[in-house]
């Protein structure tokens, strides 16, 4: 059993009263759970509960997570020419694809309301706009900021229960695939283990437990490992890394659904040589609490948000598998700047100077390579759209997914 290293309670803001008692009662049906299942889950549960446990879970209690006094910045809370370059792009997929879009995991609602309101500027408003939102919350702040945004528009736009039947149109997802739970695993001497977690020996949270992988879940972590070892060599020590199983799967589900018309998936992440590179040894898992970015999903579950990179590899090979066409691969940066980041910024008002000078610093933080700009991919996949993305018209070489 292993304490997760990184940050102790203690180095981070204390929450609230009521956010220590939800916490609790979080821990204390995660340690039910563990207990039942004979002392030990995989991580993929325990971070399945930890953010999305009905009423207790990260992203479904009321916490505030996005923007400034919240956990973390996403792109489109940033800056509103994040959803300017996107529309532009869902605009010429409408061209071939019907004139719908389906957002998964819309968060506060930002990108819906910045791409409503820049479709409709350039006359291609969707006839629907559908939202999958796993959380009732956030779902009410989505419609309150969406009816105070683009009025006009919000009757266009609902919200799914479950995935629907068919979709054509554009299918949009920003950070949602690095908030599907992820199996753990450590490679140690050329045997592989299941990383995955049991109730700490003196009853105070949680540790790390590892035991035998079965023999599926060790094939596949195997074939991941050959493949990008294959290039870098093994590793000296340890390896412990991530599985994210439930990402793919949900591309293949989704992609399967799309009946004609695109999927843009943003997020940030490696291909499989990158991601499951030998000096990688401790693998992607990160913990945001408050604007700090640590390694200990334990700490105060359900109030911090705990994410994984994405594997690109696995996610084209997922959408390949539902039969999609790669439409595009690239560094977030390359994408906005092809579809014109830049070229909307200049366009912008520069009177107010406080003001220009904040929206020059959010797009510098979008395309800074040391902040979202190179971390962050932009993915498409589509059936029956042409290949010709503007989003994606510099190939770039650095960036090639096989
Ligand atoms: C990091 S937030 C990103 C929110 C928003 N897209 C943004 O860019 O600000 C991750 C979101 O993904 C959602 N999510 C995770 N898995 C999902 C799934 N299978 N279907 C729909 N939403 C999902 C979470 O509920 C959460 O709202």
């Amino acid at each position: 059993m292993t304490r997760p290293a990184g940050a102790a309670a203690s180095d981070l803001p204390a929450p609230a009263a009521h956010a220590a008692d939800v916490s609790r009662a979080l821990s204390t049906r995660i340690a039910g759970t563990i207990h039942d299942s004979g002392g030990w889950i995989g991580f993929d549960r325990y971070m399945q509960m930890a953010l999305y446990e009905p009423g207790l879970g990260y992203y479904v209690a009321g916490s505030r997570k996005f923007g400034a006094d919240g956990d973390f910045v996403t792109a489109p809370e940033l800056s509103p020419l994040f959803g300017e370059c996107v529309a532009a792009q869902c605009a010429h997929w409408f061209g071939s694809a019907q004139a719908e879009v389906v957002e998964f995991g819309a968060g506060s609602g930002a990108l819906a309301a910045q791409l409503l309101a820049a479709l409709q500027a350039l006359g291609a408003a969707p006839g629907r706009y559908r939202i999958v939102e796993l959380s009732a919350e956030l779902r009410e702040r989505q419609r309150e900021l969406l009816a105070a945004r683009v009025p006009a528009l919000l009757d266009r736009v609902s919200w799914l229960d479950a995935l629907p039947p068919a979709i054509d149109g554009v299918v949009v997802a920003n950070e949602v695939l690095d908030a599907m739970p992820v199996r753990l695993f450590r490679w140690g001497d050329g045997e592989i283990f299941e990383r995955g977690v049991a109730s700490a020996p003196d009853g105070d949270g949680f540790v790390f437990a590892d035991r035998a992988a079965d023999d599926a879940f060790a094939g596949r972590v195997r074939l991941a490992l050959d493949e990008a070892w294959g290039a870098c060599g093994e590793p000296r020590g340890d390896f412990v890394s991530e599985l994210g199983e439930q990402a793919e799967a949900w591309v293949e589900t989704v992609g399967a659904r799309l009946t004609r018309g695109a999927m843009l998936l943003i997020d940030y992440g490696f291909p499989r040589a990158e991601y499951y590179h030998a000096q990688r040894a401790t693998g992607t898992l990160m913990c945001h609490y408050r604007h700090r970015v640590h390694a200990d999903p334990f700490l105060w579950p359900g109030l911090q948000d705990v994410t994984a990179h994405v594997d690109f590899t696995a996610i084209s090979r997922a959408a390949r598998r539902a039969g999609l066409a790669m439409l595009g691969y690239n560094s977030q940066a390359r994408f906005l700047l092809d579809c014109g980041l830049l070229e909307r910024l200049s366009s912008r008002p520069r009177d107010d100077a406080r003001k220009w000078a904040q929206q020059v610093q959010a797009v510098q933080q979008l395309l800074s390579e040391a902040e979202m700009g190179e971390l962050f991919k932009a993915i498409a996949v589509g059936r029956d759209v042409p290949d010709d993305a503007p989003g994606f018209a510099t190939r770039d070489r650095r960036h090639v997914l096989e």
